[in-house]
Formats: C-alpha cells, structure tokens, sequence
C-alpha cells in the first residue's frame, strides 16, 4: 500500500495515549497507523518531535465589525495563516449578525470574506443579536440544519446584549434544533452603570476596564445564563470564563446534573489586570472582556483545566491594532477606556502557551494537552473528523519540538496586528509543522501552503447538545 505522506518516527499522543508509531495518509485522511508502513510519495521524519493533533481553535473572531471607525487587524487570510503557524488546524470565527440584517445574508457575507482565503479549516458559528421572528423560527433552524450548529449569544455590549426573554427564546430553538448555546456572560445594565460613574469621577484610563466588569458582574451573568438554560433544559457552554467565583457557578450546576460546559482562554492563565495599568494608553493592549483578573485567579483558572470545569481552551483571538487610528490607542479621538475595543490577538500563541506553561510545568499532562486544544472543541461543536489521531479522521497534524525554547515576539508572528499581549514571555515547546487534511501548510517555521486550500467545515450536532426529536 502506498501512501501520499507517511509522518515517521514521532511520538504520537491523542486524549488518552501516548505512543511511538508511524502515521500514513491519502487523499487527506489517516489511514494507517503502524510501523514499516512501506512507500509514500513523501515521508517526513518526525525523530525527536511530538506528533499532536492539529488544534481546533473554537472561539475566535475574524473580520468582524467592531464599531464606527474600528478595523479588525485580521481577515481571514492573515487570521488563518497565523492560526497555523500557532499549530492549528481548524478555527471557529462567529458570523455576527448586526441588527436590522438578516442572520441568512450575514452568514452569507462571512463567506464572502472568508471562502478562498483560508489556510486552515474554518467551520462558522453564529451570533444572535437580533432574534426575531423570522430568525427563531425559520433562519436560525435552517441553518443548524445546514451545518451551523452552535451560536453565540451576548449578554453584554450595546447592539448585541439579548434581554432574558430573548435568551429564553433562543435557548427554545437550541433545544428543538440540538445546537450548542455559548453565551458570554456579564451583567451590561452592572457594565454601564460602572463605566458611566467611573467617568463622572475622571477614571477614565484603560486600567479603569476591569473596574468598570469586576468579577460579580460575571459570576451573576453565569448564574442567570444557567438558570436560564435549566428553565429551557438546554445545554450551554460558559465561554470565556476568567475566575474562581464563575467557575463554581458551572461546578455546581454540574453537580446538579446540568449539561453546563465551560472555555478558558490564555489571557486568564498569564495576563493580570496590572497588565492594563501602562503609562499612558498601553494598558489598552490588553482590554478583553471578561479582563485579566489576578493571580488567584489564574490559579482557579488552572485548576478548572485540572478538574474539568474546563473542556476547552481557546484564544478569543480578537485582534486589533495598537498604533493605529483603526485600533486600540486612540479609538475616535476619544481617551476613556469605555472607546477601546475589547478583544487581543492570541491565536498563535495559545498553544505554545498552555504547552509550556501546562505540560512543560508539570499542570496537566500531555493527553490533558490534546483534548484541551483539540479533542474536546471537536465533540463540542461537532467536527465529527476532526480532533484525534485515528484511523479514518482529517490528517490534521500539528508536529511540535517539545524543546524549542523562545520568548513570545511580535517579530515572530503572522497575526495582522502590531503587537502581542505575551510579549516577553518565555516557553518551551513550539510547533514547527503544520498539516491540514494531508496538506503541509507551514514547514518547519516556513509557510507552504497558499490561500484558499482551508474550507468550511459543515458540522454535525453537537454530541454534547441535545439531540432534537
Ligand atoms: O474582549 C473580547 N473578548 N472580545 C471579543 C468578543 C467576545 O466577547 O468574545
Ligand atoms: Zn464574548
Ligand atoms: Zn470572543
């Protein structure tokens, strides 16, 4: 039998085992596993590296609108380059639907920007912001049937918060339809009433951020989302979760039998909110939301990975530019943190960040690795195959050296921002190669692959949804 890739002499590691074998491939897909596999068109010698699968990013932003005179620093070509140098092989960005536009012309807009430009797999989810009749009851259900079989809703920003009623509304066509509800939980009437006395009293800077959504504004927006789910009887996923006071929330609905699934993401595990407080406007480098906690925090955070609170962990990449009248520094002249928009760059560096940081120092095992940054964002979301290294799956192949050692620059990445959150910060374990359905895309540190050659994944429901009647 012979092969179009076979990926030699590695160590090989899924969710659950670590083992020495040879992996063959053709016409995309793993179809051996073994030792003296025999001919390939081409063999790559995996000595000494690591052979993961490719990580599923399933929650970053692309392209989106982000505001009058803001420009996202990542289409899909830049965002999906640098994904793959950071050893991804599928990322999941949000098609947003803006108010007043249908949700079927929005996901339709996203193709147009993301089809023939991608070099990793791509599969949409959505983002509720206007649930009206037509969408709840004939776009949104066409949709899931079509492939699209999660989506987002916002309990906080301005055009895109959804009312209680509305979530319930959702949560119902979720449970009809066996989509997976992620929701970002804050409190927005807590958000603007914060910001807005902030401002009266001059406290206007970007460490004024994380003043304005302290960590009660997120555990009550947990617990209200949860609530509302066990009212739907619906499962949800808590994205984006950045302290110990939320994570209980999920603890214990878990505990109660609740389907409650939770997302961390590497700003909560290595950034502060001292990290907000630079000379002048720096600190809007790192205005995300929910913000950079403490360090208490951080440990929570990696304790929820430990025990499982956690099933996925991914980077909320949501780039912007700092120097830049589009960006972060000056948002339309104005100096209070309330203009930043929120969102860091972050998905090249996720992997090498939970590798060294989690692996390397001893916080989770290898396996643990994989189904955090892989697996698990599979059987969430429904990448049937994807996710795994396994007879008859995707050949999405990230191969790492576990002993590459740097420190994280902005010169050494591909995002189309013009700064990292991680500047600085020293890891061990780097991936060199990355393989899309059988496809080389980036070659020991050099990109191979062109635009175009990542499609849209349709996916299945989700195994951890319900499953509609
Ligand atoms: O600050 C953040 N996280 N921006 C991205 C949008 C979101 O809420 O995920
Ligand atoms: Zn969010
Ligand atoms: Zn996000």
């Amino acid at each position: 039998m012979s092969y179009d890739l076979i990926i030699a002499n590695g160590t090989v590691a899924t969710a659950t085992d670590t083992f020495s074998c040879d992996i063959g491939i053709r016409d995309g897909r793993i179809v051996a596993l073994g030792h003296g596999l025999g001919g390939a068109t081409e063999t790559i010698d995996a000595s000494g590296r690591l052979v993961l699968p490719g990580g599923i990013d399933s929650h970053v932003h692309i392209s989106q609108p982000s505001g009058e005179g803001i420009v996202m620093a990542d289409d899909f070509e830049s965002g999906t380059r640098s994904a793959a140098f950071g050893g991804n092989t599928t990322v999941m960005p949000f098609c947003m639907q803006e108010k007043g536009v249908s949700l079927r012309e929005t996901v339709k807009a996203y193709h147009g920007l993301a089809d023939g430009k991608c070099h990793t797999d791509v599969s949409f989810h959505l983002v509720l912001s206007d649930p009206t009749e037509q969408v709840l009851g004939q776009d949104l259900p066409a949709l899931i049937a079509d492939g699209y079989t999660s989506f987002k809703v916002f309990m906080t920003y301005e055009g895109l918060a959804l009312a209680d009623y509305e979530m319930l509304q959702v949560m119902s066509v979720a449970r009809e339809t066996g989509a997976l509800v992620m929701v970002h939980a804050e409190n927005y009437d807590a958000i603007r009433f914060l910001t807005d006395r902030l401002e009266r009293g001059g406290s206007i800077a970007p460490k004024f951020h994380g003043t304005s959504r302290p960590i009660p504004v997120e555990r009550e927006a947990t617990h209200r989302a949860i609530s509302l789910a066990e009212l739907i009887d619906v499962p949800v996923m808590i994205v984006h979760v950045s302290n110990r006071e939320a994570m209980e929330e999920i603890a214990r609905a878990r505990s109660r039998g609740l389907k409650v699934y939770g997302e961390t993401c590497p700003q909560y595990l290595v950034l502060t909110e001292k990290d907000m407080d630079g000379l002048n406007m720096e600190g809007a480098k790192y205005v995300c939301s929910p913000p950079p906690r403490d360090t208490a925090s951080q440990q929570a955070c990696w304790e929820g990975l430990q025990s499982g609170v956690f099933q996925t962990f991914s980077s909320d990449h949501c780039p912007f530019r700092y120097d830049d009248p589009a960006g972060k520094l000056n948002p339309k002249g104005r100096t209070s943190f309330r203009w930043v928009p929120n969102g860091i760059p972050g998905v090249e560096t996720r992997l090498p960040i939970l590798f060294s940081e989690g692996v390397g120092k001893g916080r989770i095992s290898l396996n643990q690795f994989v189904a955090l940054s892989a697996t698990n964002h599979a059987q969430a979301y429904g990448l049937t195959s994807k996710g795994s290294i396994a007879i008859g799956m995707d050949a999405d192949i990230a191969i790492w050296d576990p002993e590459r050692e740097l420190a994280i620059s902005q010169s050494l990445l591909h995002h189309g921002s013009d700064y990292t959150p991680y500047e600085g910060i020293r890891v061990k374990g780097w991936p060199v190669t990355t393989i899309v359905r059988g496809r080389v895309v980036v070659r020991d540190g050099v990109l191979e692959g062109a635009p175009g050659e990542g499609r849209h994944i349709a996916r299945e429901r989700s195994r951890w949804a319900l499953q509609p009647a």
